[in-house]
């Protein structure tokens, strides 16, 4: 199986101590759904940011996608995030001069939609994620779970080969976090691989491969029990999937007029990618 993300013998240092992440190296498949886990300071999100290429390892390899990474200059690298990472950050990081729409459609257009398609496809994140009635408004009115669904639009905006998430459920109330465990699931059910740094077990469980880190080292991975024999989708496994891949509590699946009514957590109705090419010019 070809490695979607691959490191090897990565070694981050800051100023001083002990490295940030020591000799780590991580093989991920295209469509695995993989959390990290492990104390503050065990090196999760300097992990995380090697991959989407927003810091740059001391020693070692890091290929995304079969790009190598960790050579690219900043230009190339700044291609690279928008053509294959997602990136959504625990205190989201929106453009707070930009409006919502602003917001999705910039990414979009940064990875190569052409005008037509990216007003589409960030009209049809706006919907499915349940925000289009603020797609004028500024991040700075929005509640969190509000600025949550912004974020997951942005950073689903330009079709990333990979999602990567840092907590996101960190600053949410558990019904939005809920949702966006719901979301990352269907997204993973169809294809898009998922890395999610979390100290949530539960939401570590619903991840199809865990892995633990301490002192910069991954300690533990359950890949490496049971190599080549991982299941392609989170939802894959047993039956009903234990997470990823069913619509919410409450929340009805099937609504298959996507872009209009639909709610995230309704199967694959929500992400409209599918459907560009129905779509193309038409902004
Ligand atoms: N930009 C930086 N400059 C200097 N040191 C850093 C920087 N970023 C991280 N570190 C250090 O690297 C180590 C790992 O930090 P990292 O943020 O990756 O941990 P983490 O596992 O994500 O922790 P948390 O759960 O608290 O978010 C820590 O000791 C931290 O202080
Ligand atoms: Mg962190």
């Amino acid at each position: 199986m070809d490695a979607l993300v691959q490191i090897s013998n990565v070694t981050k240092c800051y100023d001083s101590g002990h490295p940030a992440v020591d000799a780590v190296s991580l093989m991920v498949a295209p469509g695995e759904a993989v959390a990290v886990m492990g104390p503050s300071g065990s090196g999760k999100s300097t992990l995380l940011n090697l991959i989407a290429g927003l810091d740059r390892p001391s020693s070692g390899t890091v290929t995304v996608a079969g790009q190598r990474i960790d050579v690219l200059g900043e230009t190339g690298m700044a291609k690279f995030r928008q053509r294959q990472i997602g990136m959504i950050f625990q205190f989201f990081n929106l453009l707070e001069d930009l409006t919502v729409a602003d917001n999705v459609l910039l990414p979009a257009q940064l990875s190569g939609l052409r005008g037509g398609q990216a007003r589409a496809r960030a009209d049809e994140l706006l919907a499915a994620l349940r925000i289009e009635r603020y797609q004028d408004a500024y991040p700075g009115r929005l509640s969190g779970g509000e600025r949550q669904r912004v974020a997951i639009a942005r950073a689903l905006a330009g079709e990333p080969a990979i999602v990567l998430a840092d907590e996101p459920t960190g600053n949410l109330d558990s019904a939005t976090g809920a949702s966006l465990l719901a979301l990352l699931g269907e997204l993973n059910s169809g294809g898009t691989t998922i890395v999610v740094v979390t100290h949530d077990h539960a939401i570590a469980a619903r991840m199809h491969r865990q892995i633990e880190m301490l002192d910069g080292r991954i300690i533990t991975d359950t890949a490496a029990a049971a190599p080549g024999q991982r299941p392609r989708h989170a939802a894959g496994e047993d039956s009903p999937p234990p997470g990823p891949g069913g619509p919410p509590p409450g929340e009805p699946a099937g609504n298959e007029a996507a872009g209009q009514q639909t709610e995230p957590g309704q199967g694959a109705a929500w992400m409209p990618w599918a459907r560009h090419q129905e779509q193309e010019g038409s902004s």
